[in-house]
């Protein structure tokens, strides 16, 4: 039985009576919709920890004016269900006046990463994650918040609002979770007609392609242009990106990385009204 708080105060007085009881916690943020991609945050967390939040809330204020916020799939039963199976002990559920009451007025702006990918095309996007994960951090104070890679951008820019803002949280980034044929588990997946379906791994052997040809000694601007042709060829339309970035500073890499630097090829792309991105490493 998973134990549901929909108010702060609910999630905070059961963080209290933990502490006290002297249990380490790990928290999972997430939007609901669960798949298996959340459930290995999951067992990481339980791995590590002697109990685990997993918070459900589909986040308005990062969702642009033309984007899914009113379709993105809401599964509350279900997902409590994975929960329960998983051994998950809570969940914080809250609704939008929760987190947003009338009168909320401050974001959580992190600069220099977020301009670049994803930021790019979805101007709001990234302010919204920094600002609603900033007051998840808050709320639960977990001993460690768990986040694909995956989201390998968003990963970042939640390392840095943790460091700059000395929240005492560790953020760690866990490896994204693909079925067998490589498409990485994504909840906007099921959104993707069966012929979508067949074009989606283009994506990730891109990607591969684009590591493979760097490996070879090609620069990163000529194996990101044939690994968007791959992607043009294969039904993507429009490509948003396909680009090499080092990890850390998200800066863009156009012929070797630098050996001392771990870098990344990051696409996004859209097959009909569905954005998938994906990212691997070099
Ligand atoms: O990755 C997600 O599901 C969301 O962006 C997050 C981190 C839960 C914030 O709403």
């Amino acid at each position: 039985m998973v134990a549901v708080d929909r108010t702060v105060s609910g999630l905070r007085g059961r963080m209290r009576d933990w502490r006290t009881a002297g249990e380490t916690v790990g928290l999972v943020p997430t939007m609901g919709a669960l798949h298996e991609g959340h459930m290995t945050l999951v067992r990481a967390a339980r791995a590590e920890y002697d109990r685990v939040v997993v918070s459900i809330f589909v986040n308005p204020a990062q969702f642009g004016p033309r984007e899914d916020f009113d379709s993105y799939p809401r599964q509350e039963a279900r997902d409590l269900a994975m929960l329960a199976e998983a051994g998950v002990e809570s969940a914080f559920m809250p609704g939008v006046a929760e987190m947003y009451p009338d009168g909320f007025s401050t974001a959580v702006t992190v600069s220099g990463l977020t301009e670049c990918l994803c930021g790019r095309g979805r101007p709001v996007h990234f302010r919204g994650v920094a600002t609603v994960v900033t007051k998840l951090l808050l709320q639960c104070l977990p001993d460690a918040a768990f986040f694909g890679e995956k989201d390998f951008q968003q990963l970042q820019v939640i390392r840095r609002l943790a460091g700059d803002l000395d929240i005492p949280v560790a953020i760690r980034g866990v490896a994204t979770v693909r079925e067998t044929d490589g498409v990485a588990l994504s909840s906007r997946n099921a959104y993707l007609t069966p012929d979508q379906r067949a074009c989606a791994p283009a994506m990730i052997a891109a990607l591969r392609h684009v590591a493979a040809r760097i490996g070879e000694g090609a620069p990163a601007s000529e194996a990101c242009a044939e690994g968007r042709g791959m992607l043009e060829q294969a039904g993507f339309d429009p490509v948003d990106y396909l680009e090499v970035r080092e990890e850390e500073s998200l800066a863009l890499v156009e012929g070797q990385p630098a050996p001392s630097r771990s870098a990344r090829a990051f696409a996004a792309a859209f097959l009909g009204e569905t954005r998938l991105i994906d990212n691997w490493p070099l």
